[in-house]
């Protein structure tokens, strides 16, 4: 009786035991973007990790709030106190991207408002026009709002199989809820661009807002993929000269669009809107220079209609080359040993340049040493245990969420409404649409997640 019942324990907890080794096993290795990009279940693709890398930089505003400079943050601030002198006084225009109050002069457009006549030549002095087009006949720059989306791993295999690099406009709250699905953009060899903190109407912003959105989604890349972005897209395209004078001084140039997929609206308008486009791509609309389509990585449905009408596209132009290619900018981040093929390098076959060891081994990766290189343009790299040295001071496992990872979602921003200022004309598009939040998946917004939670509960 006594030793069946010790049996019953001791069967028990090995059973138990060889569960809990089972389900160990069956966790994915996140480790690294190499092993992240392994995975295929989408719903393991967006479950909580835990990525320190992102707690590198001191700190970062609430993730999916309007960005501020983060008390203490000395950086941040003396980088504003340096070049707010060269900001136009103007002052923000409606409220969180309302404008059906704002009285402006479209006639004159002395701000240069895209938002209310599509407006991309600056008339503030010294800074380029917006990147609107390309000059490449017959090309299209290609591109995606928004990421990075948890679950793209079966978009982003799509592209290395069809040898397409794109322009990813990363917003920075996605970044650090998901450091290792925008690590992939920089380890496949795209192009990366920022695309705001929050995703808020920036002309509605105080410049100091609007510095701080800009200023930690530049961070919040830098933190976790290790370079420096020098584009940025502004959420529905809402820029001014005001607007461009913070970017211009933090170094980096305004990529908007001529066409809009509006994929992020779904429905069947979505087939009309990319058919339509491609019509006119084959109808000739494109024979003397290129241009810029808007499509987005928000989910499933937008990555699967990019997929869906990838062929046809390829059929009707006769390149699809990120922005900075179709540019020839060559060195698109600030580090310059990470480098990008030439538009006619790219045409002719070499899409990508290798990665640099020091981008390798800042995604955690050591590169397979050169006699062993085999003669493909891409990046052989393998996965190295010393991305598990960046987790010593937190001692957590890479792997393993906190037990007390946030379940609660962050409240969401409110979608601006699209309405347009007084006596507008037609601008080229509508809004683009912004990403849902997510739960927060690292260290910092699990800390962000805990300060609200105290904020809301009163203490
Ligand atoms: C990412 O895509 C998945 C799949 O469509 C979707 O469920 C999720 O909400 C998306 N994430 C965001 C932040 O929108
Ligand atoms: C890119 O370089 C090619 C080859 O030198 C040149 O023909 C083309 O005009 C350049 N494009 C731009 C936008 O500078
Ligand atoms: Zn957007």
């Amino acid at each position: 009786m006594l030793t069946n019942r010790l049996n019953l324990v001791v069967l028990s907890s090995l059973t138990t035991h060889v569960l809990s080794l089972a389900v160990k096993r069956a966790e994915p290795d996140r480790s690294n973007v190499v092993e992240f990009a392994k995975i295929t279940d989408p719903t393991q693709e967006c479950a909580p990790y835990w990525y320190p890398p992102s707690d590198n930089y001191p700190q970062f505003p609430t993730t999916w709030g309007v960005a501020n400079i983060v008390a203490g943050d000395t950086a941040a601030q003396n980088k504003w106190n340096e070049i707010k002198g060269k900001i136009p006084n103007t002052p923000p225009k409606g409220v969180n991207g309302d404008f059906s109050n704002v009285q402006y002069d479209n006639s004159k457009d002395p701000d240069c408002w895209w938002t209310a006549t599509g407006c991309v030549t600056p008339k503030l002095a010294g800074i380029a026009p917006d990147v609107a087009r390309i000059p490449e006949p017959l090309s299209v720059g290609y591109g995606f709002d928004d990421g990075p989306n948890c679950s793209h791993n079966a978009f982003y295999d799509y592209m290395v199989q069809k040898n397409q690099k794109a322009t990813m406009f990363f917003i920075g709250s996605n970044v650090i809820n998901w450091p290792l699905q925008a690590q992939r953009a920089l380890y496949d060899g795209h192009e990366i661009c920022a695309h705001s903190w929050s995703h808020s109407s920036m002309t509605s912003l105080s410049s100091e807002q609007a510095f701080a959105e800009i200023y930690y989604t530049v961070q919040a890349i830098k933190s976790v993929a290790g370079v420096t972005v020098t584009c940025w897209r502004p959420p529905y395209g809402d820029t001014d000269d005001r607007i461009r004078a913070i970017v211009n001084a933090l170094g980096l140039s305004t990529v908007l669009w001529q066409y809009d997929s509006d994929d992020w609206k779904g429905g069947a308008q979505v087939d009309t809107n990319y058919k339509t486009f491609i019509g006119q791509a084959k109808g000739g609309e494109f024979s003397k220079q290129g241009t810029i389509y808007l499509q987005h990585e928000i989910d499933e449905f937008t990555m699967g209609k990019a997929m869906e009408y990838y062929p046809s596209m390829k059929d009707a132009f006769k390149y699809m080359v990120p922005v900075a290619v179709a540019l020839n900018k060559t060195h698109p981040y600030a580090e310059a040993e990470v480098e990008f093929p030439t538009f006619d390098e790219y045409i002719s076959g070499t899409v990508r340049k290798p990665l640099p060891d020091s981008a390798l081994s800042y995604l955690g990766l050591t590169a397979t040493p050169p006699s062993s290189a085999s003669s493909s343009p891409s990046n052989s790299a393998t996965g190295a245990s010393t991305s598990t040295s960046t987790t010593a001071s937190s001692g957590a496992s890479p792997s393993s969420p906190p037990s007390s990872s946030p379940v609660s979602t962050p409240t969401a921003p409110a979608t601006p409404t699209s309405t347009r200022a007084a006596t507008n004309t037609v601008p080229p598009s509508t809004p683009t649409q912004p990403s849902k939040p997510k739960p927060g998946k690292t260290m910092q917004s699990f800390i962000n997640w805990l300060i609200g939670g105290l904020k809301r509960w009163g203490f």
